[in-house]
């Protein structure tokens, strides 16, 4: 399975994007989670991020299309396939995944996007909690950890990310809309897309998001 998984902040793609990794076999590559890596690390790249993330804008399209390139060519379990979750987010970002793609002799299967309301968004950011070493997500509310702000599996603390503020969300909408927007008209142009409500439980936009992947093609 070659996917990619679209939506806007809190949508819902890395909720739902760890059960098609492993439902499917493939690698889940998540642009903001592996940026985070670099922030924590406190790497040069970590540094400029860090300003973007929290701004709400985007990252340098090269870096991120090289980031990319690195997994797809490196990474031993995107070798079945992969389920892309962030990326691409900008027009170049997706014409350079096209010709990553098409070097490669691979083909995407289908692009879906999770779709809700802007004004739904708003609790679901705020509550967020993650486990920062994994990326795992809970919510204070709607999918609360068994032992308050602490991980289900590991026992260590959960987090609250720098960008999941009401301020940074209204940038962050602005952002998607505006340059992500555009993404979503390039896949419908193709015919891959695929929209799917992202406001119902996330049982049920799991169970349409397998009937997208078991379509024929
Ligand atoms: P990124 O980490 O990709 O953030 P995002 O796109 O804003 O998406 P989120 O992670 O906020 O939401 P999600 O859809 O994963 O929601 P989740 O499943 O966690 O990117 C961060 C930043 O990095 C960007 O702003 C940008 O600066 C930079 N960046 C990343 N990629 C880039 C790229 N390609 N180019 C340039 N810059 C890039 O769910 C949210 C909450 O809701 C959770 O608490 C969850 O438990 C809960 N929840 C989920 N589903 C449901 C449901 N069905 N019902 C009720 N609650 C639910
Ligand atoms: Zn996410």
């Amino acid at each position: 399975l070659r996917t990619i998984l679209m939506g806007p902040p809190g949508a819902g793609k890395g909720t739902q994007a760890p059960r098609i990794r492993d439902e499917y076999c493939v690698c889940h590559l998540a642009t903001g989670d592996m940026l985070r890596e670099q922030i924590a690390k406190k790497t040069e790249l970590g540094k400029v991020a860090k300003k973007i993330l929290d701004a709400g804008e985007l990252v340098n399209d090269d870096i991120m299309v090289g980031i990319i390139k690195d997994q797809l060519e490196n990474n031993p379990t995107c070798k079945n396939g992969f389920v892309l979750d962030g990326f691409p987010r900008t027009i170049p970002q997706a014409e350079k995944l096209d010709a990553m793609l098409s070097d490669r002799k691979e083909k995407l299967d289908n692009v879906v996007q999770l779709q809700i309301d802007d004004q739904l968004l708003i609790s679901r950011i705020t509550g967020r909690l993650v486990h920062p070493a994994s990326g795992r997500t809970y919510h204070k509310e709607f999918q609360p950890p068994k032992k308050p702000m602490t991980d289900d599996v590991t026992g260590e603390p959960l987090v609250q990310r720098s960008d999941d503020n009401a301020d940074t969300l209204r940038k962050r909408l602005v952002t998607f809309h505006q340059q992500t927007g555009p993404v979503v008209e390039y896949y419908k142009a193709k015919g891959l897309w695929h929209g799917i409500d992202a406001a119902q439980s996330p049982s049920v936009v799991w169970d349409n998001l397998s009937k997208v992947f078991r379509a024929p093609p």
